[in-house]
């Protein structure tokens, strides 16, 4: 049996419902489809976190995040995990801008990825993964990274546990 983390990085606070109506979360999308995989599939679970607080303002924010990718600014983290137990690493992340969010950057870039397998889950959108696997593949150099990664609609997924803790026991296998 693998030794499983589900590590993921999550926005909580304004963002944009279909409609392009803006609402308030008390946790983000990737938040919740990080538990439901934690559920579906056991082990430990990590977040991600920021020493910096993102502005508030959803439509300031994406431009805030979009300077941190343009100048390629690692945002400092709160902490970072002892990794060596695990051999398998769900990550999960929001699409931003087409691809990983800085802090998730930052995250990646701490660690050697040699033996390890991640299997990525992003929400979005709508773009998916983007190039954040390809980004990803570049960082964490040595790791196996899941060919079947999940795709997860940020908006839709409170009705979607099923398919989430479905898809993260087949990419297990
Ligand atoms: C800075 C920023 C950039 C984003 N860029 C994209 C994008 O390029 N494509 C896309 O489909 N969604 C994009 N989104 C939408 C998020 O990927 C989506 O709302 C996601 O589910 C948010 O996850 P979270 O609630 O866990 O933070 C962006 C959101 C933010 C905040």
């Amino acid at each position: 049996m693998a030794n499983i983390i589900t590590i993921y990085y999550s926005l909580k606070g304004q963002t944009i419902a279909p409609g392009m109506k803006i609402v308030n979360l008390e946790k983000g999308h990737t938040a919740v489809a990080a538990e439901f995989i934690r559920k579906a599939i056991g082990g430990d679970l990590f977040e991600i976190k920021t020493v910096k607080t993102y502005i508030e303002d959803h439509m300031k924010m994406i431009f805030e995040a979009k300077e941190e990718l343009e100048k390629g600014i690692r945002p400092e983290l709160k902490d970072y995990p002892n990794l060596d137990g695990y051999d398998t690493v769900f990550l999960g992340f929001p699409n931003w801008w087409n691809t990983l969010p800085m802090p998730v950057v930052s995250f990646l870039e701490h660690y050697d990825w040699h033996r390890k397998r991640i299997i990525p889950f992003v929400t979005s959108g709508g773009s998916g993964f983007g190039k954040s696997i390809e980004d990803m593949k570049t960082i964490c150099a040595g790791a196996e990274i899941s060919e079947s990664g999940g795709e997860f609609l940020g908006h839709q997924f409170e009705t979607s546990q099923e398919e989430i803790s479905a898809w993260a026991k087949a990419a297990l296998e």
